[in-house]
C-alpha cells in the first residue's frame, strides 16, 4: 500500500461531497429537490460562446501556451479598461487560468517556503475553501481571519504578529458566502497594508460583475495599485462557464511573470478553444447583465419571503448568494440546514463553510435553480412555517 500525504487524511471531505450525498439521497427517495447548495447555475451558456469554442476546435490541436493566446489577453486587457477603469497590459500584466479554482489552490506555491517562520496565508472566514487547502499542501500555514456584522474583511485589524508572518493575503469581494463588499476605501487601505509588510495580495474578484441592478459596481483592488497585487477573475458565474474552467489573474508584471514560471511546471494551461470561448465572453457585457437580472429577480422572490418573516440576511447587493441567519432560536446552522431538507429545500450550513466559529448560526443559498423553481421553493419553504 502507498503511504499518503497526512493532509489528505487531516483535511475532512470537500464540503459539497457531504451535500452531494445528502441531494443524492432525497432524490432516491423521489422527494422534489430545491438545490441552493452549490453554486453551479442550470441557465445555458450564451450560444455565441458555445459557437466559438466550436469554432476555434481545428483538426489537430498543439500544446497550448502557458502565457495563452494574445487574443484572450487582449479582450481581457480590454475589459478591465472597460469595467475598472485600469490599464493591464495584455502581454506582461495578464495570465489567463484552467478557472479560478486552481488558481486559489496553487497560488501559495508562489510564495511560501515550507521552511520559513514567515509562511502565513491569511483569507477570510467563512470563506472560499481551496483558500485554506492550498495553503495546506503548499506547506504554508492558514490563519482563516474570522468575519462579523457586515461580514466585510478589515484585515488591518489583525494582530502585528501575524501581518509579520505573513506571505500571502486572500481577500474576496464580493465575498462567497455572504455576498459582502468591500468598498473603494477599504480596498485601499488593505493594499498599502500588504505593500508595507511585503504580503501577497490575492484579491479573489470573481463575483465582481455579479451585482444588483442599482447598486454600485463592486470596484478592484487594481483601480487602487497593481505593485504586490494580483486580482482573480472567472467566467463562471459571469457568463455561465463553470464547466469551461476558465479566468485570469492580472496585476503586477513581475508576478505574472514569476506565475508564469511555475505555472508551466504543473502545465495549468486553458485550451486554445477555451481561450477562443473566452475572448468573446470578456468582450460581450450584454449577456452579463442579462445573468445579472435574472440573479437579482431569484433572490427578490426568496427576499420577499424572508423580509415578510423579519430574517436577517445579507448579500442582497452581490454575488449569487444569500447568507441568511438562522431565525430559530436554539437550532444549529446543521440542524436548521437538515429541517429545511423536509421540504426539499438543501442549503448549505454556514459551519461547513467556515474553519472557525464565524459561520456557525448562519446558512448560504446559492442562486441556482431557475426563477420558477425559486417561487416553487418559497411555497414549499412556507408550508414549513
Ligand atoms: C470566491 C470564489 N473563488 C473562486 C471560485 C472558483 O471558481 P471557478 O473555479 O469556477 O472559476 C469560487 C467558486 O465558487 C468562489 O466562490
Amino acid at each position: 500500500m502507498p503511504r499518503f500525504n497526512p493532509i489528505l487524511d487531516q483535511l475532512p471531505a470537500y464540503p459539497f461531497v457531504e451535500l452531494d450525498r445528502r441531494k443524492a439521497a432525497l432524490k432516491a427517495a423521489g422527494r422534489p429537490v430545491f438545490d441552493f447548495s452549490k453554486g453551479d447555475p442550470v441557465e445555458p451558456t450564451p450560444e455565441f460562446i458555445r459557437e466559438a469554442m466550436v469554432a476555434a476546435v481545428e483538426p489537430s490541436c498543439p500544446y497550448p501556451a502557458v502565457a495563452g493566446g494574445d487574443d484572450v489577453r487582449h479582450a481581457i486587457s480590454e475589459y478591465l479598461a472597460r469595467r475598472f477603469g485600469v490599464e493591464v497590459d495584455p502581454h506582461r500584466g495578464i495570465l489567463p487560468t484552467a478557472g479560478s479554482k486552481e488558481a486559489v489552490f496553487h497560488a501559495p506555491l508562489l510564495v511560501i517556503d515550507p521552511q520559513a517562520d514567515d509562511k502565513l496565508v491569511i483569507f477570510p472566514d467563512p470563506g472560499y475553501p481551496a483558500y485554506e487547502r492550498g495553503a495546506l499542501f503548499a506547506g504554508g500555514e492558514p490563519y482563516a481571519a474570522p468575519l462579523s456584522g457586515d461580514h466585510v474583511f478589515r484585515p488591518w485589524l489583525l494582530p502585528e504578529a501575524v501581518l509579520r508572518r505573513a506571505r500571502m493575503m486572500w481577500i474576496n469581494s464580493p465575498h462567497n458566502p455572504s455576498g459582502a463588499v468591500t468598498g473603494l476605501d477599504d480596498l485601499k487601505r488593505t493594499v498599502a497594508l500588504c505593500q508595507q509588510y511585503d504580503i501577497l495580495l490575492m484579491s479573489d474578484e470573481t463575483y465582481a460583475d455579479i451585482y444588483t441592478e442599482g447598486t454600485e459596481p463592486p470596484r478592484s483592488a487594481l483601480e487602487v495599485s497593481q505593485e504586490g497585487v494580483l486580482a482573480l477573475h472567472s467566467l463562471s458565474k459571469r457568463s455561465g462557464m463553470t464547466g469551461y474552467r476558465s479566468g485570469f489573474l492580472a496585476g503586477d508584471p513581475a508576478l505574472i511573470r514569476r506565475n508564469r514560471e511555475l505555472r508551466a511546471n504543473p502545465g495549468l494551461v486553458p485550451q486554445d478553444f477555451i481561450n477562443a470561448a473566452a475572448a468573446v465572453a470578456w468582450r460581450d457585457d450584454a449577456h452579463v447583465a442579462e445573468r445579472r437580472q435574472l440573479f437579482s429577480a431569484k433572490k427578490a422572490v426568496l427576499l420577499s419571503l424572508f423580509r415578510e418573516q423579519g430574517y436577517e440576511v445579507i448579500g442582497e447587493s452581490a454575488t449569487i448568494y444569500l447568507w441568511l441567519r438562522v431565525p430559530v432560536a436554539g437550532l444549529s446552522d446543521a440542524d436548521y440546514a437538515e429541517s429545511l431538507l423536509e421540504a426539499g429545500i438543501v442549503v448549505s450550513p454556514g459551519s461547513m463553510l467556515g474553519l472557525t466559529e464565524a459561520g456557525r448560526g448562519w446558512v448560504r443559498l446559492a442562486m441556482v435553480p431557475s426563477l420558477s423553481e425559486c417561487a416553487a421553493a418559497v411555497a414549499a419553504w412556507r408550508s414549513l412555517l
